[in-house]
């Protein structure tokens, strides 16, 4: 019997500068996986388990699970495309905490799709499968947006371009830099936290937004950390939705006056994020997020790089 499984990263939704277009995936630094997994089977009919320590977390109806939801519309799709389609049972492996900022249903959408499409011999290519990722996002968290799907995918960073293809490129990373995460344990909703966003933004901040972006992209490929780093600002989103978020200005305090170079929310929050230069002062802040941020048994923290892999199959236990 034909057995897949597939590993999908967390991921760093907006990057602070990049609202809903620009993503990093994660790989802490000590190898510990950070990201959901699933296992597919060739069986008679469709079924879905869940385990991992985020499973209680999930509806205990298997039907409203993203992953049966992303199974329908994979099936739907190859048939549509002319391909022939057998059932098969899925695990779900939920490692990432739900409404965590970490790209959870993303990690669990792209486990899913991709997982299926290596199963069925990659019926899809990458845009395809990556347009699709994004509509089950949508349907998660209230807007098609790609910038935990992609990453995820991909691995990397990567920028959104809007177009169907390809939906995304990718953006050189500085090799130096350390990525502090720390989910301080609570959990934020990403349509609650799209919601208490003001629907249009004034002149000044599109300016500013359109600024830090184009500039943020020239220092990657240029491979200025400095430039980069220093147009790191959230002139969208954080100045509200860090009033969700406890302990926010002094853990951004904190990790500034530590020598990072920049802090801000991970996609939705709660988690934060702290861009260091040299591993020890990402452990020091590390550290301190570990003992000052998290709120819960559930928080965690990790240093981290960004992969140049998103989503893999892994080895099957006999
Ligand atoms: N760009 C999305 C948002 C990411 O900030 O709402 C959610 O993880």
């Amino acid at each position: 019997m034909k057995t897949t499984r597939a590993y999908a990263p967390a991921s760093i939704g907006n990057v602070s500068l990049g609202f809903d277009v620009l993503g990093a995936a994660l790989q802490p630094v000590d190898g510990t996986p950070l990201g959901d997994e699933v296992e597919i089977v060739d069986a008679e009919q469709y079924q879905l388990t869940v385990a991992g320590p985020f499973a209680h977390k999930l509806p205990s109806d298997p039907d409203t699970n993203i992953v049966t939801h992303c199974y329908h519309y994979f099936i739907e799709e190859m048939v549509k495309a002319g391909h022939t389609v057998s059932p098969v049972a899925v695990t779900l492996f939920k490692n990432l905490p739900i409404g965590s900022g970490l790209g959870s249903s993303a990690s669990s959408i792209v486990a899913a799709f991709y997982g299926l499409n290596e199963h069925f011999g990659q019926p899809f290519c990458e845009d395809v499968l990556l347009l699709m990722m994004g509509e089950l996002e949508g349907q998660i968290s209230g807007s098609v947006h790609y910038d935990n799907v992609a990453p995820c995918y991909l691995g990397g960073m990567t920028l959104m371009t809007g177009q169907a293809a390809p939906v995304t490129v990718s953006l050189p990373v500085i090799q130096d830099w350390y990525w502090v995460i720390c989910y301080s344990g609570i959990s934020v909703s990403t349509s609650a936290a799209r919601n208490i966003l003001p629907k249009e933004v004034p002149m000044a901040t599109a300016l500013t937004f359109g600024r830090q972006l184009g500039i943020f992209v020239h220092a990657l490929h240029s491979g200025d950390a400095k430039m980069a780093a220093g147009v790191m600002q959230d002139v969208i989103a954080e100045p509200y939705r860090k009033s969700l978020l406890p302990g926010f200005d002094d853990a951004r305090d904190f990790a500034m006056q530590s020598g990072a170079l920049a802090f801000g929310i991970s996609g939705s929050g709660p988690t934060v994020f702290a861009v260091c230069n040299d591993r020890h002062t990402a452990e020091a802040v590390e550290q301190w997020l570990t003992e000052n941020y998290i709120q819960n048994e559930d928080g965690f923290s990790h240093v981290c790089r960004i992969p140049s892999q998103g989503a893999c199959q892994q080895q099957v236990e006999e």
